[in-house]
């Protein structure tokens, strides 16, 4: 049994649907497909895209992106809409919680960014006058800190395992994984990255991987023990793509060398 990775496929745009036929075409009904969020923000192509998926995989497991928990000109707020994509992928068949496939476990972890990830003080609060989430995503209004409030969700999970893990966010769990802003275009991205809870969490469940998503930036390095991996699928924000899937687990003697750096 094989585990691969994606994130970020966005089909709401047309070249990613297009490209979505490159995904798992074929051979991998005994494969399990990891799914770190932002596939849409509309729930038809949600759905859409995640039916596909499963019907090409033996499991697809995914967490909702901040994409996903977009509620622009609705009445109900984002958890709302949280609960809703949940709702979603139980139907169409794709997995939002731990489950043990062959000799590994996968726990989905749910996140949120907050600004205290940007240890550095390095993000520029001005360039988030065009961070889209500002506008489209609406919080009740005694939720408190929102990426507490995902990671609260989290706790049944958090919690040693009878075998291997890998676990998967969209959201990043560590500042180590953010470029430093003299790199990004984006130079708020500190802000609105991840959090440092969900590294917290991780430490409990102690992965042999862990994949997450959303800056788009591709990653395959190891720290403290923890092979931390993002293969972000959309060719629509400036970066270049990574492989249509990724593989992040082959079985209990799997051995990753980590790339070379030069
Ligand atoms: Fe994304
Ligand atoms: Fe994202």
């Amino acid at each position: 049994m094989r585990i691969y990775a994606i994130s970020d496929l966005h089909t709401d745009f047309r070249e990613n649907r297009q490209a979505l036929e490159r995904i798992g075409a074929t051979g991998h009904r005994d494969d399990v497909l990891i799914v770190a969020g932002d596939v849409a923000d509309s729930e038809t192509v949600l759905r859409e895209t995640l039916e596909l998926l499963a019907g090409r995989f033996r499991e697809v497991f995914f967490v909702p992106g901040n994409h996903e928990l977009w509620v622009r000109g609705e009445p109900r707020d984002s958890m709302e809409k949280f609960q809703s994509v949940l709702r979603i992928c139980d139907q169409v068949g794709v997995r939002t919680s731990p489950a043990r496939v062959g000799d590994a476990w996968i726990v989905p972890l749910f996140s949120w960014y907050d600004p205290s990830f940007d240890v550095n003080g390095e993000g520029a609060e001005d360039e988030l006058e065009a961070w889209a989430d500002r506008y489209f995503t609406r919080w009740p209004a005694n939720l408190g800190r929102v990426d507490q409030a995902f990671l609260r969700m989290n706790g049944p999970h958090v919690r040693p395992y009878d075998a291997p893990v890998v676990t998967f966010s969209h959201f990043v769990p560590r500042p180590e994984l953010v470029p430093s802003v003299k790199y990004l275009r984006f130079r708020g991205l500190p802000l609105v990255a991840g959090s440092l809870g969900i590294e917290e969490q991780i430490r409990v469940i102690q992965p042999r991987v862990h994949v997450f998503g959303h800056t788009h930036i591709p990653e395959d390095r190891v720290l403290d023990g923890v092979r931390y991996v993002q293969n972000h699928f959309s060719r629509g924000a400036g970066t270049p793509p990574g492989a249509p899937l990724k593989l992040v687990w082959t079985g209990v003697d799997d051995v990753f060398d980590p790339p070379m750096f030069c």
